[in-house]
């Protein structure tokens, strides 16, 4: 939610930062702005609309040449996404310019201290306070660095600052609370993302801020303090990714691009988790055997898509280790009163690991003692930083708002705790657990059939281009599925799609089924008989209502052909990890669908990748 660039080095920072902008975009596209510092001034622009709009602008009338800068791209607020409401955003004489990530919660008061003081705000943004109170403490003669710790002290809420100074073109210098901020190590210049596709063309070396600090970068340095002024550290980590991973390779859209990556990041996921005696090794589980034994419940909190692999989580961890799940929407979890206890281990799913709504839910079962378990797709993000432990997925950076690797690789993570347990719990053989493992590395060469037959899921997408509705039905481990198939129909096409578990049907969303709706159904393998064969009866009783029905079943299932309109063969796999296949089809569905509807698929409208606000 809103991307950062900052900038000091020997380079053109305008190209360096309109360039970060660019990768950094997915997090928010309503608005873009530049800020430079250019011979004792700072030269910007600012522009509503997408970053192409600032670029046009930036191309008609260009900004002078400088070697330190900074620049935003935005997700609205506070205010509406217009040039005004743009960040950057300047101080009452222009010396100061500063972009900001996240709420001040305080700016109405700061606001109205500095009205009465005479300033004269120009936008209805929370962040040109924190320009004002920047540039007065400048002016007074604090250098930026000090400035920045003394405003931070003031603000409450959610930040990520980045300001320069036109009289000291030297230096960037941000401050982080609650807002995601890295910094990328360069040799003689020095950089600031949201995260560390903002600088992967330049640097794979980069520098993860703790909270409430204070980082000043010049080109030749980069110095941490806390708010107070006392020194700190950050921890400096390599990316193991390059460029590549973060442009489209071909690909009309980032989320195709990734949907195809998908056998890959799984096999990656999978990597290095057996010991040489067969035995699966977490590396950076950092909760002792000890303790993850202790543990009598888990609560799984997460947001979106990382939620429902977090349902699927729920039927693998209780069926392999007979420890009780529950699955909670991060938004609700802290305001229930969850029961908490030292024994009940939270695991956090998220993807880009700076949601604040799971954010804020661990932090609140760390309070009551539980221990908290991060799954997690992104090196030095906040999440896994203030969890006891963590499992990394491997899925490299998606940017495709809509998750596609991201989920496939949270299920891997899931798997593979639930295993972990079963293991440490001995509620599962050995051989059994290396039985499942093994099918777990079987599922790339799955995942990649179920690609190969994209062509098949194109045309039916193609073919359902007017419908205003459509309907997914799943059972078990396939109810998640029909969830997320929804979610994504309605993320990228805009439609209405609702998921359902299919024994619901008859307790309500049948009266939904009429002539020619289209119901995707997610049919169980069926090793399940009594599963499966609830989930045909289910896809009759729609159909015998008028509805299509699109059936994604397992290769043979013969059963279910006199009910299908069309059917989407998906590789025999075990019940539990069907998900991870059933999946692909419906991410394929509602890619092309959109693409045919004529939407931006990576940027679909009022959505941002990471919701680092609550
Ligand atoms: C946003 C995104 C979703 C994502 C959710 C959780 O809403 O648009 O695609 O699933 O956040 O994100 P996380 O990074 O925590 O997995």
């Amino acid at each position: 939610m809103c991307g950062i660039v900052g900038y000091v080095g020997q380079q053109p920072a305008q190209g360096v930062v309109i360039e970060g902008l660019r990768r950094l975009e997915y997090r928010g596209y309503d608005s873009a702005g530049v800020a430079l510092v250019s011979d004792g001034a700072i030269a910007h622009d600012k522009r509503a609309g997408k970053l192409a709009n600032l670029e046009k602008a930036i191309a008609e009338q260009p900004l002078p040449a400088a070697t330190t800068g900074i620049g935003h791209t935005r997700w609205a607020t506070h205010g509406a996404p217009n040039d005004p409401n743009a960040h950057p955003h300047l101080g009452r004489t222009g010396r100061v310019a500063l972009v900001h990530n996240g709420i001040i919660e305080n700016f109405a008061e700061l606001r109205g201290e500095l009205e009465r003081a005479g300033h004269v705000m120009v936008s209805d943004t929370d962040t040109e306070v924190a320009a004002h109170l920047l540039e007065l403490a400048v002016v007074a003669g604090r250098d930026l660095t000090t400035a920045m710790q003394e405003v931070s002290r003031r603000l409450e809420g959610a930040f990520t600052l980045v300001a320069v100074d036109a009289q000291d073109p030297s230096r960037v210098v941000a401050a982080r609370r609650n807002s995601p901020l890295v910094v990328g190590i360069g040799e003689g210049e020095h950089f600031l993302g949201s995260d560390v596709a903002a600088f992967i063309e330049h640097t794979h070396e980069a520098m993860e801020l703790g909270q409430d600090q204070v980082v000043t970068i010049t080109a030749d340095g980069v110095q941490v303090t806390d708010f107070d002024g006392t020194p700190a550290e950050g921890r400096r980590y390599h990316v193991d990714w390059d460029l590549s991973a973060a442009e489209k390779g071909g690909y009309d859209w980032f989320m195709r691009k990734e949907i195809y990556e998908q056998p890959r990041a799984v096999a990656d996921s999978l990597l290095g988790r057996r010991t040489p005696e067969g035995l699966l090794q977490l590396d950076e589980m950092r909760l002792s055997d000890d303790e993850l034994r202790d543990i009598d419940k888990i609560i799984v909190i997460a947001a979106g898509t990382s939620f429902y692999a977090g349902m699927v989580a729920k039927y693998a961890v209780e069926h392999w280790t007979r420890i009780p799940v529950e699955v909670e929407l991060a938004s609700e979890f802290r305001y229930r009163d969850p029961i908490l206890t030292q024994r009940t281990l939270v695991v956090a799913i998220s993807q880009s690991g700076e949601t604040a709504d799971t954010l804020q839910a661990i932090r609140h079962a760390r309070v009551q003692r539980s221990k908290v378990l991060a799954i997690c797709n992104t090196n030095g993000s906040t999440i896994p930083r203030e969890s006891d432990g963590v499992i990394y997925t491997h899925a490299g950076p998606e940017i495709g708002v809509a998750s596609t690797k991201g989920f496939l690789t949270q299920l891997v993570a899931c798997y593979l705790l639930a295993l972990y347990l079963a293991q440490v719990k001995g509620t599962r053989f050995g051989d059994e657990i290396a039985e499942i493992i093994d099918q777990l590395e079987q599922m790339p060469d799955h995942i990649q059939a179920v690609l190969d037959g994209d062509e098949q899921v194109y045309e039916l997408a193609r073919a359902h281009v007017d419908n205003t509705s459509v309907l997914f039905l799943g059972r078990h481990a396939g109810y998640p599925v029909a969830l997320e198939g929804a979610l994504k129909l309605k993320e990228l096409a805009y439609l209405h799609a609702e998921g359902f578990a299919a024994g619901e049907l008859k307790h309500g969303p049948i009266a939904l089924v009429e002539d020619g709706v289209p119901v995707l159904c997610v049919v169980p393998p069926r090793g399940r008989d009594f599963l499966h064969d609830k989930m045909v009866s289910g896809i009759q009783e729609v159909r015998a209502r008028g509805a299509r029905t699109i059936c994604l079943a397992e290769e043979g299932d013969d059963t279910i052909t006199p009910y299908a309109d069309a059917l989407v063969r998906l590789p025999e796999v075990p019940v539990l990890l069907q998900p991870m296949v059933a999946v692909v089809p419906l991410q394929l569905f509602a890619c092309e669908l959109a693409t045919q509807l004529g939407h931006d698929v990576d940027q679909p409208r009022n959505l941002a990748k990471s919701v680092t606000v609550e």
